[in-house]
């Protein structure tokens, strides 16, 4: 363990790096607002600081991200990158360091990094088989359509030649450092979580994966990328300078590592609390110091997030109230540690109760009296009366409880203590009334009552200030300044906190001009925050249909989707293509989709879907009336013979336009591919005969069509929910997928 002159002088801190594959929310602000609160706390209190964020870039998720938006990976992590980052800066977050995955410093360090686990016997190669959540780019155990136990998403089934990392013989290391650092994991909850992960036992990790590229090829193997946990969780070494020679890398490196404190979501924790420390005993390197996890932050009850469509962004609060508005929430509302709601409606409560009406308006109180009955200037507070007695003591307690309440992470308790001093200091001042001048005191009597009360309310409000600086900077600031205290930012530079006693405001001290601090919030905040998120929700739909426009889809680019003749297989189900007309009537179903006209001189395919959805009772795998269409196909008018439906038969099969987000072979079943498509309103899993003729990676983020209210029907033990269209290609059925030249909206319904 580190020396403790190393301990108490230093602090190093990092928040999660932020997957690229979305924009950034809220729920990501809170992690970086809150480490950015800790360190304002730590500089200000003298301690060397080093506060880092940044951005996970490689993996596969992001390779789909970047696919689905048309873009390569790097120019996509690079624009995503870009808007977390200018974020941070406009909500004025004084990291030190931001470090993206994707810079050589950090490729440098991680290759640096499994070459001496390689080195030093932990890494092995082997094959794996098993499920992997590509949302949570994580392995889970269990047959093929497992759902991720942790975001309840379907698994994807990899088979492929790995390195492996010997997590399993760390299992009795990581239980004896827990012991000997019982504070290396928080809160409680998590801390017995991950000791009772780690107790079931630990499997060898598979950490190099072969069937994409956008990653940090192996050293000396390039067809493998490292396993993007073990490149990201590197960065809070390779920011530091990991793996360089430069002197001042490793001057950075040994003065900041190891970590004092990574701050995580609570769903990462077995990634920083098993893994990352096991991967760096297995180096030779000092493990963090401390993990902390937050809860999640909860919109409509669910955690926010992008997926689940519920987000709010941080610019949406920064623009009507302001972005100490938005700290002070998140950090007084939340007990840390705990999940906790977000509402526009309690956020204006709090705005109003807690900072307009209680720390502004006291403010603006005192420094407008002590402007209108002392020309600005802090008079003499002459003898205390048992009130300032009380006060000066419930300030004086509060410096005591509030640190350590702080350090702990306990905002929500720290700033209850605080707001009750802003409290009492109002209830004092209104209790003495410097402005009420009953007419049975004298003049004299009544400056001197004046000189006392507000020189001491302005004492308490100077101690609530440089408290309340790391998390309302903005506003302190503004604060400091009128009270005549100079740079509230210098004041920080010189630890102005360590030396905080009551006493501080000196007589004589002038004050500035007074501000508005924290204008009241209007009854229509509330409906302009629901706007601009409306609006900003409107326009992500519009460009992400334009991305999605320059996305490589062969469906949407390609004529060959329309349909001509037909000659399709008999035996639909053998060759894992049935058509749709055997779920729906053949004639009507082609006629339904007018992007298929049929261009001359072809056999006409006939739309099919995936037979093995289909259920066996269904016409699909009867033979059609159009295979025993004419040897000859006729050019353009290879019209099957038609059995009439009704236009009520019809409306009965719910075509709909879906978008493939996963698409793999299914073990075993040589023509079968497993796919997870997006309706828009709805994910679901359907089982697609077409594994023959599609690579299951270039489907990624087409558009189809399926048939979405066919009965589930299982196969190989997968459930499968809906068929897809395709048209069936002579001579032997090869199913081209049907799709639309326009831009179509996802769960639009085709009639
Ligand atoms: N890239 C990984 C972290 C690698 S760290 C070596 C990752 N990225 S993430 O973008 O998905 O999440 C980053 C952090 O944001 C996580 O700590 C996560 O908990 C946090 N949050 C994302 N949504 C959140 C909420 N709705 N509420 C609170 N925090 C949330 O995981």
């Amino acid at each position: 363990m580190a020396d403790s002159a190393k301990s108490s002088n230093r602090f190093y801190l990092t928040t999660p790096i932020y997957y690229v594959n979305a924009r950034p929310h809220l729920g990501h602000a809170y992690s970086t607002i809150v480490c950015d609160a800790v360190a304002r706390r730590k500089r200000a209190l003298g301690i060397d600081t080093w506060f880092l964020t940044g951005t996970d870039e490689h993996g596969q998720k992001i390779e789909r991200s970047a696919r689905l938006a048309g873009r390569t990976p790097q120019e996509f992590a690079t624009a995503i990158s870009a808007e977390f980052r200018g974020l941070w800066d406009r909500l004025g977050l004084t990291y030190d360091d931001y470090i993206r995955t994707t810079e050589p410093r950090h490729k440098r360090g991680v290759q640096h990094l499994f070459a001496t686990l390689r080195e030093r016997g932990y890494i092995y190669k082997g094959s794996y088989t098993g499920q992997y959540c590509v949302s949570d780019e994580a392995w889970v155990d269990g047959p093929p359509g497992t759902i991720c136990p942790d975001c309840g998403r379907p698994t994807e089934t990899v088979s492929e030649e790995n390195y492996f990392f010997k997590l399993s013989a760390f299992e009795r290391k990581l239980l004896e450092f827990y012991e000997t650092n019982p504070g290396f994991i928080g809160p409680e909850s998590t801390r017995r979580e991950v000791i009772s992960f780690v107790r079931s036992g630990l499997k060898d990790l598979s950490v190099s994966r072969t069937s994409f590229t956008w990653g940090i090829p192996v050293p000396g193997d390039e067809k493998h990328v490292i396993y993007v946990w073990l490149d990201a969780l590197a960065n809070y070494i390779t920011a530091l300078g990991y793996g360089s020679d430069a002197p001042e890398d490793k001057a950075r490196f040994a003065k900041f590592w190891p970590a004092d404190m990574h701050l995580i979501g609570k769903e990462i924790s077995r990634f920083h609390c098993v893994y990352w420390p096991a991967f760096l005993m297995a180096a030779g390197v000092e493990p963090p110091r401390s993990v902390r996890a937050n809860g999640w932050l909860l919109f409509d009850q669910g955690k926010m997030s992008k997926s689940k469509g519920n987000i709010v962004r941080a610019e949406t609060v920064m623009e009507i109230l302001g972005a100490d508005a938005l700290r002070y929430f998140l950090l007084r509302e939340i007990p840390f540690g705990q999940d906790g709601n977000f509402s526009f409606d309690a956020l204006v409560q709090r705005y109003n109760g807690d900072l307009a009406n209680g720390y502004g308006n006291l403010v603006s109180r005192v420094v407008n009296m002590v402007h209108k009955y002392f020309g600005g200037v802090v008079p003499e507070s002459g003898a205390p009366t048992p009130a300032e007695s009380a006060l000066r003591a419930s300030a004086e307690k509060t410096i005591a409880e509030f640190g350590p309440a702080f350090d702990e992470l306990n905002f929500s308790d720290a700033l209850k203590s605080l707001w009750a001093l802003v409290a009492e200091t109002d209830g004092y001042l209104t209790a003495n009334a410097p402005w009420k001048k009953p007419a049975e005191r004298s003049d004299e009597d009544h400056q001197a009552l004046q000189a006392r009360v507000l020189s001491t309310a302005a004492e308490a409000i100077r101690i609530i200030t440089a408290l309340a600086y790391p998390i309302l900077p903005d506003a302190t600031a503004k604060v400091w300044h009128q009270m005549g205290q100079g740079s509230l930012a210098e004041a920080a530079g010189q630890s102005f906190l360590t030396r905080l006693a009551w006493g501080g405001l000196k007589p004589g001290t002038k004050f500035n001009e007074p501000a508005p601090l924290f204008p009241r919030a209007e009854k229509d905040a509330v409906e302009r925050m629901q706007n601009l998120e409306d609006q900003n929700n409107k326009s992500a739909v519009e460009a992400a249909s334009q991305g999605e426009a320059v996305s490589p889809n062969p469906a949407t680019a390609s004529p060959s989707v329309a349909p001509t003749t037909s000659t399709d297989k008999q035996d639909a189900r053998a060759s894992e293509v049935l058509t749709p007309t055997t779920a729906v009537n053949p004639g009507q179903a082609a006629a339904t989709a007018p992007v298929h006209a049929a261009p001359a001189g072809q056999a006409s395919p006939r739309l099919s879907t995936s037979p093995v959805s289909a259920p066996p009772s269904e016409p699909a795998a009867q033979p059609h009336p159009n295979t025993a269409a004419p040897a000859e196909p006729v050019q353009g008018s290879a019209a099957p013979q038609e059995q009439h439906i009704t236009i009520d038969d019809f409306a009965k099969v719910d075509l709909r336009v879906a978008q493939i987000l996963v698409a793999e072979r299914v073990p075993k079943a040589d023509k079968l591919l497993r796919l997870e498509v997006d309706l828009g309103y709805e994910k679901r899993q359907i089982l697609a005969g077409i594994a023959q003729y599609y690579e299951p990676e270039k489907l990624i983020g087409r558009k189809i069509v399926i048939v979405a209210n066919l009965a589930p029907r299982k196969m190989r033990g997968l459930e499968s929910n809906g068929m897809l269209l395709a048209a069936s290609l002579p001579p032997d059925g090869a199913p081209v997928l049907a799709g639309f030249l326009e831009e179509v909206p996802l769960g639009a319904r085709l009639k």
